[in-house]
C-alpha cells in the first residue's frame, strides 16, 4: 500500500520507536497521522493528531475505532518490558502486565480495527514484535513469552484477515535505541531505521521486517535453535547468576 494520502494511527506515539514511526509516516505524505498515547499532551510531533488510548482498555480500543473511521495503517507499537524472570519474579504482576499489554493488547487492536480497515479498501496492521518472539532469555522470560504469543496472533490475524486485503507485517529486531533498552549496553539499533524499513515493507507489501543482524541470525537459527541460540544465552545466564556475567 502507498503511505502517501493513507490515514495511519500509532499507538505508544509518545516516545521512542512510535515516536519515529509518527515523524516517518509525516514525512512520507500520510494525509493524517493519529498519535496515540496513555498521556495524549506527550504526542507534540508536528503534523500528529493526539488521541488518548490506554490499549489494555477494551472500551476505549472500541472508542478511537470509531472516532478514527478513516485509518487505512494501524501501528501496533505499544509494549512494556519489565526485565522479568519466570521462576525468581516475586510474583506474576510482571508477567500478566506484559501479556495484557503486548498480547491482548495487540489483539484488542487488531479486532477494534479490522471493520475499520475492511471499509476502507483493506489497508495495513503493522505488530512490533521482537526478537524474543523466536527464543527465549530469562533476563525479559515473561516479555519473550508475550511477544512469541503476538508473533502468533500476527500469523493467525493475517490468515483470517486475507480476504479483506489487508497486509500484516510483523516485525522483530533485536536492541533498539529507546528507553526500553536504555540499561543495555550492547549494540542497538535506531529507531529512525526501523520505522524507515517498516514502511519500505508496507509499500512493497512485504509480510516479515527483520530489522537487524540479530533477527536475521535467530530467525535463520531456528531450526538448530538448541545448538546455535541457547548454548550462548545459557552460558550468559549462568555467569550472570554466578555473579560473574
Ligand atoms: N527498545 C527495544 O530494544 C525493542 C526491541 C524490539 C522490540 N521493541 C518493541 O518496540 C515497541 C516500542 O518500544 P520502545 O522501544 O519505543 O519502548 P519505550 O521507549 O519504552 O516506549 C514504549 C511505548 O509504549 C507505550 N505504552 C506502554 N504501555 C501502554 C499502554 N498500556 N497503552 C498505550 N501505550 C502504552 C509507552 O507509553 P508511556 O509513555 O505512557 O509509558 C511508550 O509510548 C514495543 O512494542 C517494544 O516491545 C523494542
Amino acid at each position: 500500500m502507498k503511505i502517501n494520502g493513507s490515514a495511519a494511527l500509532v499507538t505508544g506515539a509518545n516516545r521512542g520507536l512510535g515516536k519515529a514511526y509518527a515523524r516517518e509516516l509525516v514525512k512520507r505524505g500520510a494525509a493524517r497521522v493519529y498519535g496515540a498515547a496513555r498521556d495524549p499532551a506527550a504526542v507534540t510531533e508536528p503534523g500528529v493528531t493526539p488521541i488518548a488510548l490506554d490499549v489494555t482498555d477494551p472500551e476505549r480500543a472500541a472508542q478511537v475505532a470509531a472516532q478514527c473511521a478513516d485509518v487505512t495503517l494501524l501501528v501496533n507499537n505499544a509494549g512494556v518490558m519489565a526485565a522479568s524472570t519466570f521462576i525468581g519474579a516475586p510474583n506474576l504482576d510482571a508477567a500478566r502486565l506484559e501479556m495484557e499489554t503486548n498480547y491482548f493488547g495487540t489483539l484488542r487492536m487488531c479486532r477494534a480495527f479490522a471493520p475499520v480497515l475492511a471499509a476502507n479498501g483493506g489497508g495495513a496492521i503493522v505488530n512490533v514484535l521482537s526478537v524474543t518472539s523466536f527464543y527465549t532469555n530469562p533476563f525479559n522470560a515473561s516479555y519473550g513469552a508475550s511477544k512469541a504469543a503476538a508473533w502468533s496472533l500476527t500469523n493467525g490475524v493475517r490468515l483470517e484477515l486475507h480476504h479483506q486485503g489487508t497486509l500484516v507485517v510483523a516485525v522483530h529486531a533485536g536492541f533498539i535505541d529507546t528507553d526500553m533498552a536504555a540499561l543495555v549496553d550492547a549494540p542497538k539499533i535506531s529507531p529512525e531505521s526501523v520505522a524507515q524499513q517498516v514502511f519500505d515493507a508496507v509499500e512493497a507489501d512485504r509480510i516479515e521486517v527483520l530489522a537487524d543482524e540479530r533477527s536475521r541470525f535467530i530467525k535463520a537459527s531456528l531450526s538448530h535453535d538448541h545448538e546455535l541460540i541457547y548454548p550462548p544465552v545459557q552460558e550468559f545466564w549462568d555467569a550472570a547468576v554466578k555473579g560473574t556475567g
